[in-house]
């Protein structure tokens, strides 16, 4: 079969097309052949920073990079009851961890994955993998109805995913992108949008309840200032905070973590309920072809993917 190994971190042109042997299946395991990928920022970055990439995936090279899959069951593990041959299936595999899905097919753990909904397609079950994942678990438990949230990148990946699961919380939301961004955040529920290039955020919120913060940096030091005290924040892209977010924090009781997404298979049927019923709708913006997978890194690298990139097999 057909899939890109990285033998080392560096460019996108790292990524190198290789025919190597169909995965091995395990016991708890399916083979996936498959149909649709995603693309997150987490995956240019670990092909490129070595101790990301050790962190995720060890220290073993190749790997073959990707989480994010959708597609058809070729075969089944041992000890697998959920699943049959033919099966549609999607989910995010072994995060964090080999995920392998770089490949036409993936050796999956059944409980990372759940069957797709009928009448959805592979890209959009493809894109409803980590950035969904993280958006639900990091809004569940942590928002309540008629809390105020602030989202940045609304526009984005993470934040697209989480202004919807946020409004079906019952919360009001305000979220930032840019002005070219701001109908596409309404159309998704948004109560209200700022253009972080024309207004600062934080002279103009107050009394916010719960940031996801997408940006970190400067984003989310000026995230916590605009917390009502006793507020929560999660900030996506490091878990080292600047002793400035810590100190005030402490002084206002906030509660401000970092979390990483987890591969689960009944966040994922949670998903699949959402896109049957229509209250979760995926945008994915832009698709590659299987042999232009360097471009979707690329295109992610850029910053400025509104919703999801997917990669079709
Ligand atoms: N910890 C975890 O488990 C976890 C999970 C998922 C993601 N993450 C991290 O979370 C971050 C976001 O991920 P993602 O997939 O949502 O990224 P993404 O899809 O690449 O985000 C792109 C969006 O960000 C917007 N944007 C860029 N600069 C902005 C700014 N200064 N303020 C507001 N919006 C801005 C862009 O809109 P404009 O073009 O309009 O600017 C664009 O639509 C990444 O760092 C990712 O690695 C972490």
């Amino acid at each position: 079969m057909k899939a890109y190994l990285l033998n080392e971190v560096g460019g996108a042109e790292n990524l190198v097309l290789s025919d190597i042997d169909k995965p091995e299946v395990k016991a708890g395991e399916v083979l996936v052949e498959t149909k649709a990928i995603s693309i997150n920022p987490v995956d240019y970055k670990a092909r490129a920073i070595e101790g990301l990439l050790s962190m995720l995936m060890g220290e073993e090279r190749p790997v073959i990079l990707g989480w994010d899959i959708a597609g058809v069951v070729a075969e089944v593990g041992e000890d697998v009851t959920d699943f049959a041959d033919g099966d549609k299936v999607f989910g995010m595999v072994n995060f964090p961890g080999l995920g392998n899905a770089y490949a036409e097919q993936v050796a999956a753990p059944a409980v990372h994955l759940t069957k797709m909904p009928k009448g959805v397609s592979f890209e959009d079950a493809a894109a409803t993998t980590l950035a969904a994942l993280t958006a639900l678990q990091v809004l569940t438990g942590r928002v309540k109805s008629g809390d105020r949230v602030l989202i940045h990148a609304g526009s984005g990946g993470v934040g697209h995913f989480a202004i919807q699961i946020a409004k079906q919380m019952g919360a009001h939301v305000i979220t930032t992108s840019s002005a070219k961004n701001k109908d596409f955040c309404m159309a998704l529920g948004a109560d209200e949008h700022i253009d972080y290039r024309e207004q600062q955020f934080e002279d103009v919120l107050t009394d916010i309840d719960f940031v996801l913060d997408g940006m970190g940096g400067e984003t989310l030091t000026k995230s916590v200032k605009v917390l009502k005290n006793g507020g929560g924040a999660v900030s996506l892209p490091a878990p080292d905070f600047p002793e400035e977010v810590t100190a005030e924090a402490e002084a206002r009781n906030l509660n401000v973590e970092f979390i990483l997404v987890q591969s689960n298979g009944d966040d994922m049927k949670q998903l699949a309920g959402m896109l049957e019923n229509g209250t979760l709708k995926p945008h994915v913006s832009v698709t590659f072809p299987f042999d232009k997978l360097q471009d979707a890194h690329l295109q992610v690298e850029s910053g400025r993917t509104i919703g999801k990139a997917v990669v079709t097999v």
